[in-house]
């Protein structure tokens, strides 16, 4: 809904667009609680500090930043909304005392800012969609150009990794910049010990001998997470194949938290291991030495798995009450078991020009044996964090508002 003719929506605390679907039709006042009667029924109450504190005016917002530069603590203690009411074209208008402060509020702000009917989503979180292989047999896909061109293609491809965890950008230039190309499409990449970019590719013998990842070999990869050693494991990890003409090396991926609600489902002992036994994780090397303890499977605040710690090939000794050895091994064994057969394995063999976008704490990657003597085979990848995706997400979706805003 466009502000009427000689009118403008008035300004908002942030950078956010804010479709106007609704006006209010009526706004009052009993000096702690502003009420807003919608032209659909609906009735929102806001307190006066609230409002107060997000008013888009340069007492409390830069207009440059958008940063706050005015706190509530040092507004008056005895702040009131001295008057409420609906301006010409549909704005609401308060005026706080004893200030004598009138401030304009957006209506499409003000109504998807509605606290006062219900807990929202204010992050814009994408709920994940578990699958095995019977149910995704092969990565969502998107043309690795049109990711690169067009806004809409990368907003499709964002989503769908948020979703599902994984996608595959096909036929993606196969120079070793690419990835890095693909990857700032979304965000900041995250170095690592392992460098800002790193390659897995067959390499001289020679040059193995100062390997410091079992990846550069030439073996079969279990079902993994990379770098559980880290407080913060990567939430993101890109790997792009250069060039594969080796005999072998399927790729793998797993769904980690299939594979533990499957747990969660069957076997209450077993869940308990594999989300309340710590395992102590650390890294192999001469120059650096990280570690952290966690659980396989660490769970959020609604006990719904939030991540998977499952770099299995740098777990330290096993450090924990003696009761709790043998369930620890038995929960590894029944994780690891499901996460290697064929009821949660995607496999497929990597193209040249793919790119697969995973969630590192969510998925896991591995890769059957390859016969480094048939071929070369190069991969080229690096890691990222979750909140770069979401945040892209969020401003591409802003702009497609923006056209049908205001
Ligand atoms: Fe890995």
């Amino acid at each position: 809904m466009d502000a009427p003719s000689g009118c403008a929506w008035p300004p908002t605390p942030d950078f956010d667009s804010w479709p106007v679907e609704h006006l209010p039709v009526e706004a009052a006042t009993d000096g702690r609680i502003v009420t807003v009667t919608w032209d659909d029924g609906r009735v929102s109450r806001y307190h006066a500090i609230w409002l107060r504190d997000n008013a888009a005016e340069p007492q409390t917002h830069s207009p440059v930043t958008r940063e706050q530069v005015g706190h509530p603590w040092d507004l008056p203690e005895d702040l009131a909304a001295a008057s409420a009411g609906v301006a010409e074209g549909g704005n609401v208008q308060v005026t706080f005392a004893p200030e004598g402060l009138t401030v304009a509020y957006h209506p499409g702000w003000l109504r998807t800012l509605d606290y006062s009917n219900g807990p929202r989503d204010d992050l814009g979180n994408i709920a994940p969609t578990c699958w095995d292989a019977g149910s995704l047999e092969a990565p969502p896909a998107f043309d690795g150009t049109a990711y690169l061109e067009d806004d809409g293609t990368l907003l499709a491809a964002l989503e769908a990794l948020k979703e599902f965890g994984i996608v595959r950008l096909r036929d993606v230039p196969t120079d070793e910049m690419a990835v890095q190309r693909v990857a700032e499409r979304i965000g900041t990449i995250r170095n690592s010990n392992f460098g800002f970019l790193f390659d897995v590719r067959t390499a001289p013998m020679e040059s193995r001998k100062s390997a410091d990842s079992n990846a550069y070999f030439s073996g079969a990869l279990a079902p993994h997470t990379d770098l559980a050693t880290r407080e913060y494991e990567p939430g993101l990890q890109l790997l792009h194949c250069l060039v594969n003409t080796t005999r072998g090396g399927q790729a793998i991926y797993v769904d980690g938290f299939a594979v533990a609600d499957h747990i969660r489902r069957t076997d209450t002992a077993l869940w308990r291991a594999i989300t309340g036994i710590e395992w102590t994780f650390t890294n192999r090397s001469p120059a650096t030495d990280y570690r952290w303890r966690a659980p396989l499977v660490v769970l959020d605040d609604a006990g719904n798995p939030r991540e998977i710690r499952a770099t299995t090939f740098l777990r330290g000794p096993l450090n924990v009450d003696s009761g709790d050895v043998e369930a620890a091994y038995a929960g590894l064994r029944a994780f690891q078991t499901l996460a290697a057969g064929d009821r949660f394995r995607m496999t497929f063999d990597y193209a040249p020009g793919d790119l697969i976008v995973f969630d590192n704490r969510r998925i896991l990657h591995g890769r059957t044996a390859f016969d480094d003597a048939s071929g070369e085979r190069a991969l080229k990848g690096c890691y990222m964090e979750r909140e770069e995706v979401l945040s892209r997400i969020r401003v591409l979706r802003r702009a497609i508002r923006a056209t049908s805003a205001i």
